[in-house]
């Protein structure tokens, strides 16, 4: 859940940890296991929270850490786990080793980041860009030389290549292993160690610093900025460190190479890499299967499979919008909860909403909002609870987003009805549980359009074209439709029929 937006427990606008205890519930009514909190430490939020000025405490926007010990309660009694968000690529600015490092060029923690002298010629030390576009350099008056920062200049990014660095994180994990989490969700985990001599990255076309974010960021092959060998190492300290406390990690691995994800998961590396690729496929069969396929086929079984979160548009508005839109999203969330792996849903995705309406005067974003590049306001608005002005979510006459969702779309009208998407999420995770977990993944080819996999006894199916389709099936029985629930029972015919969109499991 994105802590900002989930439920806002002191009437300001914004959500906090005491809205989140007072929601858990829905969770595990869901039937979720597992609830990873975005960042919630002290911030100037320049990126809302992943610019961390304090690692082992709570902005006092988002409560206390009494008031994050009662989250942790909370869910332990409700029989939930608890995982927190670690930002480890880069601090903010005022986080207190960067004030220092600033200071002078001679100060011990200088090296906790990385400083390059200014080129005699004008330009940047390297020709590396930042993921939210412009040259990843920044240059500081004050001490004469550049700082790297893969983000904002307001995000420098740490050194780890520096055993200080590497022993502050483990201390820090373990603050936080200690007070009950049950593990990480590691922001960037492809960025942590960059290549040893900063060289520059082969230019694959000339960068225009004037395009999106995308675009200049496809301008290089990043040899030598992200993915470096030496990151693993960092995982399996990390690993061995989380695994005392029964814990789990999991990488915010932004890599689209399968190959390259399933590096970071070898060898005691992360217990769980998220497999990205999903949000940017186009929707056709052959395509689906090829990108859920990709990971599995070179090894992974511990994907964190995904179709939202708090960076990218909402699938039901990336698919197109309207009864289209939400029946792609609950279709395609039949596939990824039928696979081996850790299937994650994020806040909202339960109720197959849209992107939120943002006006230009209330964008908050610091990247994004145009034509080409949306931003990621729409999919941050206020979770819907329920229909009445603020929709639940906060008392505050104007919350930090606005909520433009249909009031049909909140969890309290969802709830009341056995066909929306809330029920029909609800009944795939009650229905995952009677998975095999040990089976394997096996593709059928049932014919054009469709996408099929069986799991032991098992039969998952999508229609991902436009038109009706008929299947035939050994199956003897429908335990789930994505768009009717009442379509549940024995199959006689051996004949199943599918609308666009629909996914079902066979048994
Ligand atoms: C990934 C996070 O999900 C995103 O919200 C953030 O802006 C970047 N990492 C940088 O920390």
């Amino acid at each position: 859940m994105y802590i900002r937006s989930f439920a806002d427990g002191n009437g300001d606008g914004v959500g906090d940890l005491r809205g989140l205890k007072d929601r858990l519930e829905h969770l595990a009514w869901l039937g979720v296991d597992i609830v990873w909190i975005t960042p919630f430490y002290p911030s100037p939020m320049f990126d809302f929270g992943y610019d961390v000025a304090d690692y082992t405490a709570v902005d006092p926007l988002f409560g206390t850490l009494d008031e994050f010990d009662a989250v942790v309660d909370e869910a332990t009694r409700l029989g939930l786990r608890v995982v927190i968000d670690i930002v480890p690529n880069h601090t903010s600015i005022e986080h207190a080793w960067f004030r220092a490092a600033r200071s002078s060029k001679t100060d011990p923690k200088r090296s906790y980041y990385i400083w390059r002298d200014a080129p005699a010629d004008g330009s940047h030390p390297n020709n590396w860009v930042g993921y939210f576009g412009g040259p990843a350099w920044t240059y500081d008056e004050a001490s004469g030389q550049y700082y790297l920062h893969l983000f904002l200049p307001e995000q420098p990014d740490l050194n780890w290549r520096n055993p200080s660095v590497i022993e502050e994180f483990d201390r820090i994990l373990r603050f936080w292993l200690e007070r009950g989490v049950s593990g990480f969700r590691i922001d960037v985990a492809q960025a942590l160690v960059k290549d040893e001599q900063l060289r520059s990255n082969p230019e694959l076309s000339p960068v225009d610093f004037d395009a999106d974010r995308h675009t200049q960021w496809a301008a290089f092959a990043h040899d030598h900025d992200v993915t470096q060998d030496d990151t693993l190492a960092i995982f399996k300290r990390w690993r061995a460190i989380v695994e005392e406390y029964d814990g789990i990690l999991i990488g915010e691995t932004y890599v689209l190479e399968p190959d390259v994800l399933a590096g970071m998961l070898r060898g005691d590396g992360l217990h769980v890499a998220f497999w990205f690729k999903t949000m940017h496929m186009e929707w056709n069969a052959e395509t689906i299967a090829q990108t859920l396929a990709a990971p599995l086929d070179s090894g992974s079984d511990e994907i964190g499979w995904v179709q939202a979160s708090h960076d990218e548009p909402r699938p039901p508005t990336r698919f197109g919008g309207g009864t289209r839109g939400r029946r792609r999203s609950l279709g395609l969330s039949t596939l990824l909860l039928g696979l081996p792996g850790l299937p994650f849903l994020y806040q909202g995705e339960e109720l197959a909403i849209e992107d939120g309406i943002v006006p230009p005067e209330m964008k908050a974003d610091p990247v994004g909002g145009d034509e080409v590049d949306a931003g990621r306001d729409g999919c941050r608005t206020p979770m819907p609870w329920s229909a009445e002005p603020g929709k639940g979510f906060t008392t505050a006459p104007t919350p930090w987003l606005p909520s433009s969702h249909d009031p049909d779309d909140t969890v309290a009208v969802q709830r009341g009805d056995p066909s929306s998407p809330l029920h029909r999420t609800r009944q795939l995770i009650e229905l995952r549980r009677q998975l095999d977990h040990d089976a394997p993944v096996e593709w059928l080819d049932p014919g054009t359009g469709l996408v099929a996999f069986r799991r032991g006894d098992f039969e998952f199916f999508l229609n991902a074209g436009d038109d009706e389709l008929t299947l035939h099936t050994e199956c003897g029985a429908l335990l789930y439709s994505s768009i009717t629930p009442d379509r549940v029972g024995t199959i006689s015919s051996s004949r199943v029929r599918l609308e666009p969109d629909e996914a079902v499991v066979l048994r």
